[in-house]
């Protein structure tokens, strides 16, 4: 099986991650969700970048350890990609992580042996925020990055031989043009290059929060060496130690980054590569930002979106919030370019593509095939379906192919080219193209005449067929949504296992049962859709504000009952800590929550497709549990009453979005939900009376 690896930017989580962070995140589970449906063993590596200044600081102002406030901070990203239907991925955190530690120190050393490290004095302009040093001597200096004025600094530093690596930097642009992409991106790094390569200082001495330096416990390691490096660590690489899956996934296909930290990637990041002898990447890909209405998203502004009350506010009309917003962002603008985010944007094109588009063809599709075909996919006259004049096949396949790619033609797609909103404008133009060819066939007037039945078999059958193509081809993007209408056409077989390079027209069974038809993307109107976006983002910034009053209230109170860890520096800084009116903080109706905290609960309905008991625990029961988009492993404390042979295709709800935890060391992904029927608890497991299909939300 091929392999595939790609990263994300690890992030800094001294903030809770915005739209802007989210995205690189979106665009890479797109990715990976199409290379697994190509048939690829994919690793996706995410994480968080812990260390540094910058985190210290953010941890003095809220009174906390800096390993505390990161662990906690680390876990707003896992719960945000969770909202956002992020598929498997691994996660790398560079604090508090002795293989972390054990992969940098490596690096180091074999930088040092090779001659590419020396120890030097250090005086000059520095950015806290960017981790930069910016220019030798006293003179004032401002980030060439960020554009904040630079700090002045003077320490004895290690220095990285970058300027070594000038030459070797440029061959390798010129060999492998696929290295830094986009092109116009890989000409700004040629031309940076060229103009001179200064070494860097790859030790910091007055910061404690960091990796200790290998044979010199002074100084830390650069933040920048320290936070690459997790690229290797995140696929278990520990230095001297290899394994199995660093040696089957590197090097990395695709580090995917935005064009802020290309320097970082496209430089420093081979350069140190070299140094240690290890293989570089096949491409970087530094995508544009998203700013808000034209503006840079920054905090003091006011003006940074966050996605949960996004998603919440949709979800609240019955929309799939998460689909919408993925689609959103990746159909806006061509990838690669700055794009815009605005509230009216989104609700027009969830408006226009998704409700009037893709939701509308599925219901009126799988309506008419209801009431024509009694709910089954009917059955078309002899050699229809592959006939050349069959005209939605002849539009289909090459749109197919255009998308997805042609294995024969060994023509790369749009979704390989990282041309997502080309792929959905191609995928797009076939969902009108079926609403024309409905326009022109007219099944409702077909339908009248009874001589006619075989041409309406043949036209809804084409329909059918056209709406499951489209489904395998959005589902990368749109993995929910897809994934629910896929279950009302009656497939049994997870979309995200079908196999998109091998798609083609016709390979849908006549006769397959349509499942229950239920709406999948409601109309939404204008105004009162921009009304609950904006009441649901104030709810959000509102609760954000008592719970960090909160925290400082607490850490106030008692600073010293935080647990000490190994590497950290306790932060005395009590003036940083300021006291909040009680009126802020406390809840005035605690038994009581809002519909937005109720709707943060994810609920869905889900299939048992094996259970069995987890080995040494007698109340453990290890469920696979099919909730439609995905089959998930949950584990559930009900083993002393349930058998587990005959749970096997019972309909249970699971609660979704819960964070991933261990029992007795086998993960659970999820809860069961189950009555508490006292006086002993006994678990009676909610099922459905009617049928419902996997993965139906509860609300
Ligand atoms: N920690 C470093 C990356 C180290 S990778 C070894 C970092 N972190 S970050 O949190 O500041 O940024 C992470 C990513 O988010 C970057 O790729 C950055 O470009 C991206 N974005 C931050 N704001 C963004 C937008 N408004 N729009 C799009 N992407 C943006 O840099």
């Amino acid at each position: 099986m091929n392999k595939f690896f790609l990263t994300t930017p690890i992030y800094y989580p001294n903030a809770r991650p915005h739209v802007g962070s989210a995205y690189t995140t979106i665009v890479c589970d797109v990715i990976a969700r199409y290379k697994r449906m190509c048939g690829y063993d994919v690793a996706f590596l995410t994480g968080t970048d812990e260390h540094g200044e910058k985190l210290q600081r953010a941890a003095e102002s809220a009174g906390m350890l800096p390993g505390e406030f990161v662990a906690e901070k680390r876990e707003l990203f896992k719960g945000l990609w969770r909202t956002l239907g992020i598929s498997e991925y691994r996660f790398v955190h560079t604090s508090q992580n002795p293989a972390h530690r054990a992969s940098v120190q490596w690096m180091i050393r074999q930088a040092y042996k090779a001659g590419y490290i020396e120890k030097k004095k250090y005086e000059g302009r520095y950015c806290v925020s960017d981790e930069r040093y910016i220019s030798d001597g006293a003179e004032p200096a401002n980030c060439d990055v960020c554009g904040r004025p630079a700090e002045l600094i003077s320490e004895e530093n290690y220095f990285f031989k970058l300027s070594a690596f000038q030459e070797p930097l440029l061959a390798h642009y010129a060999e492998h043009p696929e290295f830094v992409q986009p092109d116009y991106r890989r000409n700004e790094v040629v031309s940076f290059v060229k103009g001179g390569l200064r070494d860097i200082s790859v030790s910091r001495k007055r910061i404690k929060w960091g990796i200790p330096w290998p044979g010199d416990e002074e100084q830390v390691v650069y933040v920048w060496y320290d936070a690459l490096t997790s690229y290797l660590t995140g696929i278990d690489f520990e230095g001297d130690r290899r394994s199995e899956d660093f040696d089957k996934y590197w090097p990395a296909d695709v580090h995917m980054i935005g064009k802020d930290i290309i320097r970082f990637h496209a430089v420093y990041w081979p350069a140190f590569l070299m140094a240690a002898g290890l293989p570089l990447p096949k491409t970087i890909f530094a995508h544009g930002w998203i700013y808000y209405e034209q503006d840079k998203m920054s905090k003091s502004k006011g003006n940074v979106v966050y996605p949960e009350p996004i998603v919440a506010a949709l979800d609240s009309f019955g929309a799939p919030g998460n689909d919408a917003l993925r689609y959103y962002l990746l159909r806006e603008a061509p990838f690669g370019q700055d794009t815009s985010f605005s509230y009216e944007g989104l609700i027009q094109r969830y408006n226009s593509d998704l409700a009037n588009g893709l939701g509308n063809l599925a219901s009126r599709v799988l309506a008419m095939v209801q009431q024509y075909f009694e709910g089954c996919v009917p059955q078309p006259s002899p050699g229809h379906v592959d006939s050349p004049a069959n005209t939605l096949r002849s539009v289909a396949r090459p749109n197919i192919w255009a998308v997805a790619g042609n294995q024969e033609a060994r023509e790369p797609g749009q979704y390989n080219d990282l041309k997502f909103s080309d792929a959905a404008q191609t995928i797009w133009r076939l969902i009108s193209h079926v609403d024309t060819y409905l326009v022109q066939r007219k099944p409702w007037a077909l339908a009248k005449n009874p001589d006619q039945k075989q041409e309406l078999a043949d036209v809804l059958y084409d329909a059918c067929e056209a709406l499951r193509v489209i489904l395998v081809l959005a589902h990368p993007v749109m993995p929910n949504a897809t994934a629910q209408i896929w279950a009302k056409m009656g497939q049994k077989t997870l979309l995200g296992e079908q196999q998109i390079d091998c798609l083609d027209w016709g390979q849908l069974a006549p006769g397959t049962a349509l499942g229950p038809l239920v709406g999948v993307f409601p109309r939404l109107e204008r105004a009162t859709a921009l009304a609950k976006l904006d009441e649901f983002a104030e709810a959000d910034r509102n609760r954000d504000k008592p719970k960090e009053a909160q925290k400082s209230v607490e850490t106030n109170k008692t600073p010293e009952s935080a647990p000490a860890a190994a590497p950290e520096t306790r932060v005395p800084s009590p003036e940083s800590r300021t006291s909040v009116p009680e009126s802020r903080v406390t809840n005035p109706e605690p038994s009581k929550i809002s519909i937005e905290d109720f709707v943060k609960v994810e609920m869905r309905s889900g299939e048992v497709k094996a259970a069995e008991r987890v080995p040494g625990a007698n109340k453990l029961l290890k469920l696979m549990v099919d909730i439609g988009a995905e089959v998930r492993q949950v584990v559930a404390g009900i083993a002393e009453y349930y058998e587990p042979e005959k749970l096997v295709g019972m309909k249970v709800v699971v609660v979704t979005n819960l964070q991933p935890r261990k029992l007795r060391g086998v993960e659970s992904n999820g809860m069961i939900v189950a009555a508490s029927v006292e006086p002993e608890g006994r678990p009676v497991l909610v099922t459905f009376k009617e049928d419902v299909p996997n993965g139906t939300r509860l609300k």
